[in-house]
């Protein structure tokens, strides 16, 4: 077999050569380039992700792996994404990583690829950038960090960090309680503990079939990481060996069951958006009310944060996604192949669960739906989202006057005001966060509760943005509302004292206004003024889709251009 890496290598040219010797200066002998697989990997360490923090000892491990099955391991770096720390927002900057990850692969001498990632984004941004270089890809991701832990408590970072700070900002935690939180909060290495984004996107890396079993719960410190990571490492040589490319992997198939298991486990909203954005790059036609379909005919069966009461580390010592997979294998196409070669039905089929708590049956589920549902009417024309698993069912149907912020700066000046007019049943209406308007798509859905409300003791109530949620978050929230404000949608129309209805059961959100005087006001609208006019801020405003397309560019999709 011809590999790819051997037109670099081998030849009488000067480059040949050249090229030789220069990697030659690492230190290695001529064997390299005895027509052995080149491995690359793609490692988006980084200490300015804490999440990824511990990818150099993962690498370390896939690394004997290559060694051990024959091939030549290369490490390389990309820019990795830390979910606490880019501002405005790390979806900013996903298309930059996806981006640099496939022209990484494609310019350099290798022959197949272990991707490293594990923080919300990293993991979709790899797999994006994988699909369209698509020679073949393994992933490994980090793992989720160890439980965090205050006094007798487990914590699940994200959501429960959430909780304690509202309590905090009601004045019923200290200072230094707080203080002591922080220091047990996040208490590892590895990606959020609850099934947030991260998780999500590690499990529907696992369902797509793009790691290798078992991959996606394993805790981030645990020693049996490193061996998958090892023995990832040693597949990624026999998949160059097989041909066994994203594009054999990634089928249509094995999408619906990425979105079958992200139902399941009751996973981030993110997933919609990131599997739409895969969807594409492999020229996949993927609807929105695909996600609806299948949802409605998934339970939902894993008790983790926040749809549930456990933590990712109490998933892998159930069983983990493969006890999930085969709680639903008649709703999976078991016949979808997998990275190991092996078929879905062979690598989940029998998995025992060791825990019934963690892990439902699909008779006794959490609920008999998956968590997220996608709403239409004629306040989202081109769809929006709502995870009910963590919303309050009482809200679920709902009906009630709006409170509109302009901006999430305008909220947030005024959420804490103590004579803020709205009650439990106000409709919170947030404009402008979405992928052009905030600008970058950014984790804001979760609007505050108004801190009138937290001291009346009202926990929740109907909150609607066309900004994301971080997917450790909770609440009645509707989601992703396309199109988005700033690009004309009717989301900008609505004004504060309009009745809103949230008709979950229905799958609509409806502004009761007249159709022409939502058409007038949206006339009215002055246009959205840019919030950048050069370098890669602007090439984002200029190309990126709508969250019904996944926010990609659309240059960046297989169909562009007809390709
Ligand atoms: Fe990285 Fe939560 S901040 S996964």
């Amino acid at each position: 077999m011809a590999l790819r890496s051997q037109s670099w290598w081998s030849g009488k040219e000067y480059y040949n050569f050249s090229r030789r010797a220069w990697l030659r200066s690492e230190g290695f002998t001529a064997d390299v380039f005895d027509n052995r697989p080149v491995i690359g990997i793609c490692n988006s360490w980084s200490e300015l992700n804490n999440c990824n923090a511990h990818l150099k000892g993962v690498a370390e491990a896939v690394k004997r792996g290559v060694w051990r099955a024959g091939g030549f391991p290369l490490e390389f770096p990309t820019i990795s994404l830390g979910e606490m720390f880019m501002k405005p927002t790390s979806m900013l900057f996903r298309n930059l990583m996806a981006m640099d990850v496939e022209e990484s692969i494609r310019a350099n001498p290798v022959d197949g690829v272990v991707l490293l990632c594990g923080c919300d984004k990293t993991t979709p941004a790899q797999i994006m950038g994988a699909a369209s270089a698509d020679i073949p890809a393994i992933v490994v991701t980090g793992g989720p960090m160890l439980s965090g832990q205050w006094r007798d408590r487990k914590l699940g970072a994200g959501t429960d960090g959430r909780k304690l700070f509202d309590l905090y900002r009601g004045g019923r935690l200290t200072e230094g309680e707080l203080c002591e939180i922080e220091g047990g909060l996040a208490r590892s290495a590895g990606h959020c503990t609850v099934m947030g984004t991260a998780s999500t996107m590690a499990s529907v890396a696992e369902a797509l079939g793009m790691t290798l079993p078992g991959c996606a719960a394993i805790p981030a410190p645990d020693s049996r990481r490193l061996t998958l990571a090892e023995e990832s490492g040693k597949r990624m040589v026999e998949m160059v060996r097989e041909g066994l490319k994203p594009s054999d992997i990634m089928t249509r198939e094995a999408i619906e069951n990425a979105i079958t298991v992200n139902m399941a486990i009751g996973g981030s909203t993110n997933a919609v958006v990131h599997l739409l954005a895969i969807a594409g790059r492999l020229g996949i036609d993927l609807k929105l009310d695909e996600f609806d379909r299948i949802s409605r005919r998934t339970p939902c069966i894993v008790n983790v944060k926040p749809s549930g009461q456990y933590l990712m580390e109490d998933l892998f010592a159930a069983g983990g996604i493969q006890v999930v997979m085969n709680e639903v294998l008649p709703l999976l196409h078991a016949d979808a192949v997998t990275a190991n070669g092996k078929t879905v039905r062979q690598n989940v089929e029998g998995a025992q669960c060791w825990n019934r708590d963690v892990i439902r049956t699909a008779a006794d589920p959490i609920s008999t739906e998956g968590g997220t549902v996608v709403l239409g009417g004629n306040l989202a024309p081109r769809g929006a989202v709502i995870k009910h698993t963590a919303a309050s069912p009482h809200l679920l149907q709902h009906r009630g006057p709006a409170f509109v912020f302009e901006t999430y700066q305008e909220m947030h000046a005024v959420i804490d005001s103590l004579d803020l007019p709205v009650t439990k049943d106000t409709v919170l209406v947030m404009k402008n966060c979405g992928p052009k308007g905030a600008p970058g798509f950014p984790e804001w859905g979760q609007i505050p509760m108004p801190r009138v409300l937290l001291d009346q003791g009202v926990n929740d109530m109907v909150r609607i943005s066309d900004a994301r949620m971080s997917g450790t978050s909770f609440g009645t929230v509707v989601l992703h509302t396309a199109p988005e404000s700033a690009a004309g949608g009717p989301l900008a129309a609505v004004r504060t004292g309009d009745e809103i209805e949230l008709d979950t059961a229905g799958r609509k959100i409806t502004l009761h206004v007249p159709e022409e005087e939502i058409a007038r006001r949206l006339a009215e609208c002055p246009a959205h003024k840019p919030h950048y006019e050069r370098g890669y801020g602007w090439l984002f405003l200029e190309h990126v889709n709508q969250a019904d397309e996944g926010c990609d560019f659309g240059f960046l999709r297989k169909d562009f251009r007809g390709q």
